[in-house]
């Protein structure tokens, strides 16, 4: 079978999220099964220093707009780990400062930027190698299914093409003047309540789960969230109604990246048999945040996150005057919305000596936060799977989490009876009962030997690619035997 992933970003090229570590991995692992896999990128300034020779793999692609062309070049990133990588190459509309906006907020033109993205791709298919399936990741990629079913329906090279979109968060969603329609040259009668219209925008997400074959979100518990009024950030009946081609296929991790008995980017090497190593991760954490003084009793508390209303800042600042009463250090790394920003740095201002932060976007403190943290708070208001509590579990740092989407299918309640589970959750989300959580939490840090039960109940897991691979192969034929 042959699989075309088309995605706005992918590990090692361009990164801000989650995403991205999917994309730099699940291709590989479907490759690795013996299938063929083509992954699409937008050239963005942020890949161009990856090939400082471009190889052109086609010259000029035209995509079409209302009143002129753009013409494209696509190109060639080449084949690593059995993946072929190709690029759009638009400098007008990806060689930018930002991947999809700035601080002063999103690119106006995103509608553009991604409309030609899909577009491109299609065209680009043509000449390179139709697929099987295109699998799709969030709004931005989510026009090419609609393009697909709507003005290439009669391409006989693309008519028996399988979609799949996996949506990694629903609560961005590409919205757009209802003009659009036009700019991209689709057909008005799209734009209705059962199609791609909502709330009278041009909704890029909307139209991918309605045009796609099938939908797959990046957790089980997510999977039937985004059906509710709540977490659908209004597209849940659009969910509902596609209930029967939507699948929860839980992320997984690449442990060739993420395990502290391999990890090049920590202090010392540590398993789950000998954990010794980990003391010197510890301290090798708090001198990067400046708190080399603190004491061993202390418990050492992690965050690692985009600074988004999403991922449960406001109820961190909100325990923290409390939370200074317990024997704790916060580290904090992150960067996004400057209200998060300044917020914490004048967090740390008021507290000193509980509250130390980054506000940067630094890979190798990531790993060492995750190595040399003893908790790691991820109280996210939704989290449609979360990568960066998997991450914790394998480095032995225990996760206090919110009962919500992946976060709630990857970590198990602690239970002292049985000593199972893996960190602690909170169900309401709300201050006082993320508090109980930590404080639950550091009842435990302790008592050293249950605690180091508890982390190896964590470090034990296994959220390898191995089966999500499978769960999406079997997904991509089921979805190819539909359109043959
Ligand atoms: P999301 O995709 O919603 O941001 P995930 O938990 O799925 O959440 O993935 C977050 C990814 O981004 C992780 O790989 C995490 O390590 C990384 N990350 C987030 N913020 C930073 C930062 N400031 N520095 C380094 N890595 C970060
Ligand atoms: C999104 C989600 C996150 C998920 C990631 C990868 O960014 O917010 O929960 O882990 O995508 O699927």
């Amino acid at each position: 079978m042959h699989v075309a992933c088309v995605a706005p970003e992918c590990v090692p090229f361009v990164k801000t999220g989650g995403l991205a570590d999917v994309i730099g991995s699940l291709p590989r692992e479907i490759a690795s099964r013996g299938h063929k896999v083509t992954v699409y990128l937008p050239f963005y300034r942020q890949v161009q220093s990856h090939f400082p020779q471009k190889k052109i793999a086609l010259q000029s692609i035209t995509v079409p707009f209302q009143y002129y062309n753009r013409f494209v070049a696509v190109i060639d990133g080449g084949k690593r780990d059995g993946v072929q990588f190709y690029f759009i190459d638009s400098p007008e509309l990806f060689d930018r400062e930002g991947v999809y906006g700035t601080q002063a907020g999103e690119y106006l033109d995103n509608w553009e930027r991604f409309g030609l993205f899909c577009r491109a791709v299609l065209e680009a298919s043509k000449q390179l190698g139709v697929p099987d399936i295109f699998h799709l990741h969030d709004w931005q990629t989510a026009m090419l299914p609609v393009f697909l079913r709507s003005i290439y329906y009669f391409d006989p090279m693309l008519r028996n093409v399988g979609t799949v979109l996996t949506i990694h968060n629903a609560g961005y969603q590409g919205w757009f003047p209802p003009q659009t329609t036009e700019r991209l040259l689709l057909p008005w009668d799209i734009f209705t309540m059962d199609r791609l219209e909502h709330y009278n925008t041009f909704n890029f997400l909307k139209g991918g789960a309605v045009y796609s074959d099938a939908l797959t979100t990046v957790s089980h518990k997510y999977a039937e969230e985004i059906q509710t009024a709540e977490f659908g950030n209004g597209l849940d009946g659009v969910f509902r109604k596609r209930a029967a081609d939507l699948h929860g296929i839980l992320n997984g991790v690449d442990y060739s990246k993420w395990d502290p008995v391999t990890d090049g980017k920590i202090a010392a090497h540590y398993s789950a048999k000998d954990l010794d190593g980990k003391a010197a991760c510890r301290l090798d954490l708090l001198h990067a945040f400046g708190a080399g003084h603190i004491k061993e009793e202390t418990a050492v508390l992690g965050i690692v996150s985009r600074m988004a209303t999403q991922k449960g800042f406001d109820l961190t600042a909100q325990i923290i005057e409390r939370l200074t009463f317990e024997d704790i250090f916060l580290v904090v790394l992150g960067t996004g919305e400057s209200y998060y920003e300044n917020l914490f740095r004048s967090l740390h201002e008021r507290f000193p000596e509980k509250v130390s932060v980054r506000i940067t976007y630094d890979e190798t403190l990531a790993h060492k936060v995750h190595a040399g943290s003893d908790i790691y708070l991820m109280p996210s208001r939704y989290e449609p799977c979360g990568l960066n509590q998997i991450y914790s579990l394998k480095y032995g740092s225990v996760p206090v989490v919110h009962a919500t989407g992946g976060l709630d299918d990857t970590v198990e309640e602690w239970n002292p009876e049985s000593r199972t589970g893996t960190g602690f959750k909170f169900r309401t989300y709300y201050a006082d009962e993320y508090l109980n959580a930590v404080q639950r939490a550091l009842a435990v840090f302790q008592d050293k030997d249950t605690w180091h039960t508890l982390i190896r109940n964590g470090m034990g897991l296994d959220y390898s690619w191995a089966k999500p691979s499978e769960e999406y192969i079997k997904l991509y034929k089921e979805v190819a035997q539909r359109r043959s």
